[in-house]
């Protein structure tokens, strides 16, 4: 039964919330609690936004919106990516309004104040002589980049709540230094609108109990899924023996758990054989793109890791796919999937994008379906909060690290 909360705090909410269970009905749709998950854990999070190659010019931007915050990114004169709110410091108006594009300043369209590309102020028409412009800089925001994976994070520079990024980029080095990832280009990108709570697309991608019986081509590519799906440990033999092969190349290997690192924000990796005889994640297992980066040979590996809880990456021999999740609304979220290849790669003559993007096109398209049912099931009022499978110890990781880091 879903207790009367409305009087509750969100302490006082969290402190009853059953371990090893999913939440309270609120917590996947009350608009009070979202304001605090954007607030005290999205907000408090690097997050994975886009690729550098999607800005490669002086004066190119995008713009990222989550929640009420919009965030221009953009290559500066001197080739740094920076980002700034996208709020006027005249009467607080957007001032790029488009997602994408090419600009020499940045004009607000409402009485054209114009800020150049390091977000200094630089006109402000009419305004009187002793107006003193350097007073009004556009609010930055934090923003890194690691090997061409651009993050930002809405907190104020300092905040203690916000881990540091350096480890981070150092564990994104570690796995994909061989790959350099830097050194592709985006080749599709879906949106798959998502009339979900964040939280449930997040426990949706951290298990595989579901895989057997929803994701019938995941499954067959992924011998781990039959394999755990029978016992959690009969994998390993195979991991094993793959590592010594794949250590032989020179090629990383390694796995740790889905709450590794950081407290404020943990991310985990693995890398593991795909299935005998596939060397990429396709339809035949046969290669869809150019062996990425320095690789000279097929190890026959995937490699998942993430960056907290919103940002997942998938990397095989021959391409990556980066997910990103959006919270927009208590009830709403938005996938967005990107398949990168080599930049060099021409499609027809190196790829076959249908080929490509098979995999996670139809897996993020049952995902879509299946986390909307999710949230359909969840509003009725028989919803109870249920037991966590052995299987769904990473979602479980997550929830706990979500109650501790609302209530913090
Ligand atoms: S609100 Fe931007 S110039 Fe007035
Ligand atoms: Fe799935």
């Amino acid at each position: 039964m879903q207790a009367n909360t409305d009087a509750v705090s969100v302490k006082e909410l969290v402190a009853r919330q059953k371990p090893g269970f999913t939440l309270d009905q609120r917590f996947y749709r009350d608009p009070e609690i979202f304001r605090k998950d954007l607030e005290k854990v999205v907000g408090k999070s690097w997050l994975y936004v886009d690729h550098t190659s999607e800005i490669p010019n002086k004066g190119d931007f995008l713009l990222y919106q989550i929640g009420e915050e919009s965030i221009i990114v953009v290559r500066g004169r001197d080739g740094e990516v920076r980002a700034f709110f996208n709020v006027c410091r005249h009467r607080g108006s957007h001032i790029c309004l488009k997602d994408q594009g090419n600009v020499r300043t940045l004009t607000c369209p409402y009485h054209a104040w114009i800020y150049d590309l390091e977000g200094r102020l630089i006109a402000a028409r009419g305004m009187p002589e002793d107006f003193d412009k350097s007073e009004f800089p556009l609010h930055s925001c934090q923003a890194r980049v690691a090997h061409g994976l651009i993050f930002i994070c809405l907190a104020r520079p300092g905040d203690p709540d916000v881990a540091d990024f350096d480890p981070i980029a150092s564990d994104i080095d570690q796995l994909t230094a061989l790959h350099r990832i830097e050194d592709t280009k985006i080749v599709h990108r879906e949106v798959y609108p998502t009339p979900a709570n964040w939280k449930l697309v997040v426990d949706n991608f951290r298990e595989c109990y579901h895989c057997t019986p929803a994701h019938p081509e995941y499954t067959m590519v992924n011998a781990y899924v039959k394999a755990h799906d029978r016992d959690l440990g009969s994998y390993d033999p195979v991991v094993k023996e793959w590592e010594g092969k794949t250590i032989a190349l020179g090629h990383p290997v390694g796995q740790n758990g889905g709450n590794e690192g950081d407290p404020r924000q943990p991310g985990g990796y693995w890398r593991q054989p795909i299935r005998e005889g596939f060397v990429t994640l396709s339809e035949d297992g046969k290669p869809v793109a150019p062996l990425l980066g320095d690789l000279q040979h097929w190890d026959g590996g995937e490699t998942a890791f993430t960056f907290g809880a919103l940002s997942y990456a998938y990397l095989c021999a021959d391409h990556l796919c980066m997910f990103r999740f959006t919270p927009v609304s208590p009830e709403h979220s938005d996938v967005v999937v990107t398949w990168h290849v080599r930049s060099d790669a021409q499609e027809g003559r190196d790829y076959d994008l249908e080929r490509l993007k098979w995999l996670w096109d139809v897996t993020t398209v049952e995902d879509t379906k299946i986390i909307i049912d999710n949230q359909k099931g969840v509003n009725s009022s028989r919803y109870e909060p249920g037991p966590y499978a052995p299987l769904e110890a990473y979602s479980h990781d997550f929830t706990r690290w979500y109650l501790e880091r609302l209530a913090g």
